[in-house]
């Protein structure tokens, strides 16, 4: 069976403190060298990754790329729209073919049943570049932003502010693997899948719900925001007015801990889920969380294709 990187749900906390760790190392280890540079044990000459997208990317796409290329390997990137699964052929299909062709395949996909049929259908390791469910390469990066910054996380609490999406659900997958707490403040309507809550808490980690986002973001470590409208969503406007209340601004960083640490995915809108003060302010590690995608990645890659 080949190591599929799908949802940080059904990884053994071990394996992802193993990659964590083999992130922190890869990050590291290339300190001062030029950003084309092979890493200095590049292991996949020869080896290569598809990168398939059916929507926008900025960060997946081109940390992809450059982590294939620092770890001495090769990617080929598409979009559904340039091959025929834009023309209705089918994800098993796709996934028997391109088995045949490269060594793995990273997709970011619509929906979440795609990525789990192509895993279902593929010889070779898949990874989840984000879904409509879930965006577990995010996480794995935040939380190396977190730890670089000097925090242990089995002490720390994070604040999930505004839309229970995808992120979301990668931040609850997570903690119970990484013991953090984690706090969930979305207003009615946007709350995250129950189910996902019920499974982590039966794993073991300590969530909680708070509709109030000043009362979620009392004391707390880290406070998380991401957009109101995800890639997908059809109702904009709608979305806007009704997650404006849980915006990230002064009032919520200033209940948080002293020094707590801002974060965000990325792409953001400036005004709607978050203040520009607070986003280009001293407690924001946006720009560092988006660099982790390539270093974080990179241990992914290494853990599914690493024999
Ligand atoms: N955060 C993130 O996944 O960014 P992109 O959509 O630009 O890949
Ligand atoms: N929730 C956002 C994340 C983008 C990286 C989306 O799905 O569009």
């Amino acid at each position: 069976m080949p190591k599929h990187f799908l949802s940080l749900a059904d990884i053994d906390a071990s394996e992802l403190r193993a990659i964590l760790d083999e992130a922190h190392r890869i990050k590291k280890a290339r300190q001062g060298l030029a950003k084309g540079r092979l890493d200095p044990d590049a292991p996949f000459k020869g080896e290569t990754l598809a990168l398939i997208f059916e929507k926008s990317s900025t960060r997946t796409r081109f940390s992809f790329d450059m982590a294939m290329r620092q770890l001495g390997g090769s990617s080929i990137t598409a979009t559904s729209h340039d091959m025929q699964i834009g023309r209705g052929e089918t994800i098993e299909d796709t996934a028997k073919v391109l088995s045949r062709f490269v060594d793995g395949i990273m997709l970011r996909a619509n929906s979440h049943e795609t990525l789990t049929t192509l895993a279902q259908n593929s010889d070779v390791p898949v990874i989840n570049g984000l879904t409509d469910y879930n965006h577990p390469c995010q996480i794995m990066a935040d939380l190396q932003t977190l730890e670089e910054r000097g925090g242990h996380l089995k002490d720390m609490t994070l604040t999930w502010v505004g839309d229970g999406n995808n992120v979301a659900v990668s931040f609850i997958n997570a903690a119970a693997k990484f013991d953090y707490r984690l706090r969930i403040s979305c207003p009615d309507g946007y709350t995250v899948p129950d189910q996902t809550l019920e499974a982590a808490r039966a794993q073991g980690a300590t969530i909680e719900t708070i509709t109030d986002p000043l009362k979620a973001c009392e004391n707390t470590d880290v406070v998380i925001a991401d957009t109101f409208v995800s890639m997908g969503d059809t109702d904009a406007k709608k979305r806007l007015s009704d997650l404006m209340s849980h915006q990230v601004n002064d009032a919520l960083m200033n209940a948080a801990a002293k020094n707590a640490i801002f974060l965000h995915c990325l792409p953001a809108h400036r005004g709607e889920e978050v203040a520009p003060s607070v986003i280009d302010g001293p407690q924001s590690a946006v720009f560092d969380e988006a660099e982790n995608r390539l270093h974080a990645q990179k241990a992914v890659i290494r853990w599914c294709l690493e024999a």
